[in-house]
């Protein structure tokens, strides 16, 4: 009986300690994501952790955190219109110029269900083709020879 007692004893305070321990882990995780912004946004876009309320407002290096936009002016108005029927991922990954990107807004709306977005239509597209503007494409570098060899 009292052997029996002392091997409960001792691994409750074996489960004890691993409680203890799995709370310490658990907290030191909140804490270093809430003193480190880019690791949160690591985990947001890993869907790691799920943007909440508390950290929705987020922007980290000039990026919305739960959205992954570009943070300007406007940047609520494109939230508000543009991530309710389909990821942001699937605006922030084009680049348009302002009539590429009404004409896939029109687009949207004659296929798509797009709501009329009235005086905001403006407001996004210059967002986004300030934002999300084709990237300029020069020219590659030139080759560098070291060495020229004849083909034999
Ligand atoms: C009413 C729903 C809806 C809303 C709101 C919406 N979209 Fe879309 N959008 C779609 C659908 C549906 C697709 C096609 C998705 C697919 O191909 O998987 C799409 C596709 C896209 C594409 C990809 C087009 C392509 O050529 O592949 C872009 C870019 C885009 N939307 C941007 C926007 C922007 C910017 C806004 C805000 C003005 C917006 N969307 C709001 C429904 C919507």
């Amino acid at each position: 009986m009292n052997k029996n007692f002392d091997r409960s004893i001792k691994s409750l305070s074996v489960l004890l300690g691993v409680f203890i321990a799995l709370i310490a882990i658990l907290f030191g995780g909140l804490l270093y994501l809430k003193q480190n912004p880019e690791a949160l946004r690591n985990q947001a876009n890993e869907g790691l952790v799920e943007i909440s309320e508390e950290n929705n407002d987020l922007i980290t290096d000039g990026i919305h955190v739960a959205t992954g936009f570009v943070d300007d002016e406007h940047l609520q108005v494109v939230i508000q219109n543009c991530t309710s029927c389909h990821s942001a991922k699937l605006v922030t990954q084009n680049r348009m110029s302002k009539e590429g990107w009404k004409a896939t807004i029109k687009w949207m709306q004659e296929t798509q269900n797009l709501w009329d977005l009235g005086q905001n239509e403006a407001k996004i597209v210059s967002y986004l083709a300030k934002n999300y503007a084709p990237k300029n494409q020069g020219r590659r570098a030139h080759i560098e020879v070291a060495e020229w060899y004849e083909l034999k």
